[in-house]
């Protein structure tokens, strides 16, 4: 393991069986966490070349099941987000596509730092419960259509334990790490056809479009050699997306959207990402033609009807998202105001997920319990006109001692100027 670590320190390419050999040692407990650490910060310095993320990504999901979907008729497909502030797009996205006749599959995470996970936000809802065998997964896709669960101890394991070393060594923001962690999951997972959206800007990982374009291009590279379909749409994470960040009010916000009033960047988003699901699937020819069937399932009510299926066949109460106001909030509530006046030039997505945190609503450590009931609705965003005393945000919160935590971030998290910003288009690239 040594000699590896100081090849790869030395900026020389490693084999893969040398790579081989790193992952299975860790998964089995024989190559410790500090020797790993340090070749990670070695890969973090050095990068990797192509080759060398494809048998990353290769030993990464070997390294425990793989799942056969192949007894699910038609194409499945799955979506990834690479992780934002305010991202509850899984919510609305699964039932959406489920409900236009296209078999979702799809293994979540949990939220870690400033960006929220499906599972955390899932389980806002009484009695959900995202627990399931691969078995299970199987069959609950093939009677409905959709299934969201854990990504379980036997799935890729490799990732599981380097991504909670990355956490907490300052490497996850590694183009081959990020490729190598995501696609291990979704190839592993079994899906026919990949959506990834993949964030750029102030609270995503992967900050430059130049990064972005070489992340994605790695991803449709390795989905191409494993004979699965995968488009990667590029889209901006500089403000958070809807107003609602923290778990309980996040399934409020998906709700409405599944309802049909939804923030309008949620939804052009999930319309956007659902119509590639679509086109890759062979349900539509053009990505018009899907927008325009997705919008029909959530003007007929399909879409939410399919979300209500889903809650109530993984043991959830769907009176909870029939009545979302029954969906518990914290206790101390708080409006936090403008200090200042003028148009919002920039929402700092790092900051606000940052303050959610601190609320109660993210995880300090893998460890940490989260409260449900905590986070912040943004009632400004980029491009509002702002006078001193105008509430920017309401905070939620079990603890009103927490507050002052947040405002350290929140502080930071709004800038002004005097003429109306150009707002950045959400949609940057779709590369397939
Ligand atoms: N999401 C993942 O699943 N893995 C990463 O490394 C980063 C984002």
């Amino acid at each position: 393991m040594v000699e590896i670590i100081k090849k790869k320190r030395d900026g020389e390419v490693l084999t893969d069986g040398e790579i081989k050999q790193v992952i299975s040692g860790f998964v089995a407990g024989t190559i410790p966490d500090y020797q790993v650490s340090a070749w990670l910060m070695a890969i973090f310095f050095q990068g990797m070349n192509d080759q060398e993320t494809a048998a990353l990504t290769d030993a990464m999901m070997r390294s425990g099941d793989l799942i056969d979907l192949s007894e699910i008729p038609g194409i499945k497909v799955d979506k990834h987000s690479t992780g934002g502030v305010g991202d509850k797009t899984t919510l609305v996205l699964g039932p959406l596509v489920a409900s236009a006749g296209v078999p979702l599959v799809k293994m979540s995470g949990r939220g870690l730092g400033h960006t929220g996970g499906t599972l955390d936000k899932l389980e806002a809802i009484p009695g959900f419960d995202v627990e399931m065998t691969a078995r299970e997964f199987v069959e609950q896709v093939k009677k409905y259509g959709i299934a969201i669960c854990s990504q379980n101890e036997k799935l890729v394991p490799a990732d599981k334990k380097l991504y909670a070393l990355r956490d907490v060594t300052g490497t996850v923001d590694n183009i081959s790490l990020i490729a190598s962690s995501v696609m291990s999951k979704k190839l592993a997972c079994g899906a026919d056809a990949i959506v990834i959206d993949l964030k750029v800007g102030d609270g995503a990982f992967i900050k430059t479009i130049g990064d972005a374009e070489k992340l994605a291009a790695i991803m449709i590279s390795t989905a191409r050699r494993m004979g699965r379909q995968l488009t990667a749409v590029i889209t901006g994470m500089e403000e958070p997306l809807g107003h609602a960040i923290g778990n309980a009010l996040e399934v409020r916000e998906a709700i409405d959207t599944l309802r049909g009033h939804g923030p309008a960047d949620l939804t052009n988003l999930c319309l956007e990402l659902g119509g590639h699901m679509l086109v890759l699937a062979g349900r539509c020819h053009t990505m018009e033609e899907g927008r325009d069937l997705l919008r029909q399932s959530i003007e007929n009510g399909s879409a939410f009807n399919k979300f209500c299926e889903l809650v109530k066949i993984q043991g959830g109460d769907a009176d909870y998202v029939t009545h979302p106001q029954k969906l518990a909030l914290s206790g101390h509530v708080y409006e936090y105001k403008s200090s200042k006046r003028g148009y919002i030039s920039h929402l700092g997505a790092m900051d606000i997920g940052l303050a959610s945190a601190k609320l109660g609503a993210g995880r300090e450590t893998k460890e940490s319990t989260i409260d449900l009931g905590a986070g912040i609705i943004l009632t400004k965003k980029v491009g509002e006109w702002v006078e001193v005393g105008d509430t920017l945000a309401v905070l939620y919160a079990a603890d009103a001692a927490l507050f002052a935590k947040a405002e350290e971030y929140l502080r930071e998290a709004w800038t002004f100027s005097e003429s109306c910003p150009e707002k950045m288009p959400l949609i940057l690239k779709v590369m397939s």
